[in-house]
């Protein structure tokens, strides 16, 4: 428990936000590194788009996590940023593909955006019943994060607005289905 919090909050409530933005934290952490893993293992066609289209994305998560992670530190709490950390509290798996196609990596990014947009809304929906500056905060990302969604997105969907991915369960059914 903290000894010092911001002003305004219980240490009980500074405690609840902090374990929540720990996991999201890591959560962030985990994405900019498969994002740079896909930068480095697409190939084929359009490979230049895409190889180019993640590494500003890769910028932005990492500002998110150490914005997450400055947050914790103001409520008095200590941020985890070690690989153990991201190990100890995702409730995902690896991300599953190697050196693969552009249209199979995009495939399962997007399943990847699915499942961490959504763990992002959940922690905006807890946060906002005790504190909502940093349900702000959440809320800010979580655009940004849904629009990089739409650009991968873009290339899976065909003129009639359906996604090649749609019904997938796994990262490599959407690829599957994507290629
Ligand atoms: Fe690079």
């Amino acid at each position: 428990m903290a000894t010092f919090t911001t002003p305004g909050i219980t240490p009980e409530d500074a405690t609840a936000v902090s374990n929540t933005l720990q996991e999201r934290l890591s959560a962030l952490n985990d994405l900019h590194l498969t994002l740079k893993h896909i930068h480095w293992n697409v190939v084929g066609t359009n490979f230049i788009g895409v190889h180019e289209m993640i590494d500003p994305q890769v910028e932005l998560v990492r500002g998110y996590a150490d914005t997450l992670a400055e947050r914790i530190a103001t409520f008095g709490e200590s941020p985890r940023g070690t690989a153990n950390a991201i190990e100890k509290d995702r409730s995902w798996d690896d991300y599953t593909l190697g050196r693969d196609s552009v249209q199979a990596h995009l495939g399962a990014l997007d399943l990847v955006y699915v499942g961490f947009i959504t763990s992002h809304r959940d922690a905006i929906k807890s946060v906002g019943e005790i504190d909502p500056v940093t349900e702000d905060i959440l809320i800010g990302q979580t655009a940004e994060l849904e629009k990089f969604h739409w650009f991968v997105r873009a290339h899976l969907e065909n003129y009639t607005g359906q996604l090649s991915t749609a019904g997938a369960k796994s990262e490599q059914e959407a690829a599957d289905q994507a290629r």
